[in-house]
């Protein structure tokens, strides 16, 4: 039998095009931190579900097309009027650029505070205003990375909580505003509990025993394992795609359980 880990391993699209949930053909649409484990996922899985691709990301990163600092309003507005001289329009926007910074309240200064609200808050904000007028045009879909701990509290991250639980509410005042329009610009927020790569290993790397904070984050998981990022990207493709036409302003939590409890 397949185990649950060897199955996400497989990939949504390694299964010989069987259970293909999402069809993006022929639509375009922007991802931001591209470079990063699950934006390069998402971008993979849009470019696989026959969407294109527009990959952004900071110069430092690697794989992507496009530079863009999502905290620069002046960024934004070159983006997204290249993209209107050469395409007309947005199909979809994927905010997936974020950071994650470790520490409570007590130990959370000022500028740390205000770095953390302005990559993950600040820059899902200008995601959306400026690619909505784009994603209007023919009606489109906004996927916001929130968190679980846009759900629930962590006594440990207190700045990167805060700007994810304002992305999930920032999420439905877009969802309904778009939901006016006809056609209809949706927008959702996906909420990931933690997921292998550089933002776990940075968070467990910045405490004293980083395999033990590790085995701590799994022991939280119900399904008892990290999430891989090519199972938040196949969520995102749906939620791009219009088989999720009739869902808006909703969080999706994709968490093996973390937060049934
Ligand atoms: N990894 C997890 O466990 C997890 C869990 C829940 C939510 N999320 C969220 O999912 C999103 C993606 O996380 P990830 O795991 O891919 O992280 P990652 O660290 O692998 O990638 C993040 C990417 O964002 C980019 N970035 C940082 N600052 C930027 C800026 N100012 N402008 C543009 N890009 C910038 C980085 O260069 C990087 O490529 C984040 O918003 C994160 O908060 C991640």
């Amino acid at each position: 039998m397949t185990s649950d880990r060897e199955y996400s391993k497989m990939g949504h699209w390694g299964m010989k095009g069987r259970n293909r949930l999402s069809d993006l053909k022929d639509k375009i649409v922007l991802v931001t931190g591209a470079g990063g484990a699950i934006g390069g996922a998402v971008a993979a899985a849009i470019r696989n579900a026959g969407g294109t691709v527009i990959a952004s990301d900071l110069a430092s990163a690697k794989g992507t097309d496009t530079l863009l600092d999502v905290t620069l309003e002046a960024d934004w507005q070159r983006v997204t009027a290249d993209i209107e001289t050469r395409h007309g329009h947005l199909d979809g926007l994927v905010n997936a650029a974020g950071i994650a910074v470790v520490g409570s309240i007590e130990k959370t200064d000022f500028a740390t505070w205000k770095r953390v609200m302005s990559i993950n808050l600040d820059g899902t904000f200008l995601g959306c205003k400026y690619a909505f007028p784009l994603l209007r045009k023919k009606g489109g879909a906004i996927v916001n990375l929130s968190s679980v701990l846009g759900l629930v509290g962590s006594s440990n991250l207190t700045a990167y909580t805060a700007s994810k639980g304002g992305v999930s509410l920032l999420t439905k005042s877009v969802a309904l505003n778009g939901a006016r329009y006809r056609p209809s610009v949706r927008c959702n927020a996906v909420c990931p509990a933690f997921i292998e790569g550089a933002m776990v290993d940075d968070i467990a790397g910045g405490t004293k025993n980083p395999q033990a904070v590790q085995q701590r984050l799994i022991a939280d998981i119900p399904i008892g394992r990290l999430g891989q990022p090519d199972e938040v990207a196949k969520l995102c493709t749906y939620l791009l795609s219009d088989d999720a036409a009739f869902i808006t302003g909703a969080d999706f939590p994709i968490d093996g359980g973390l937060t049934a409890r």
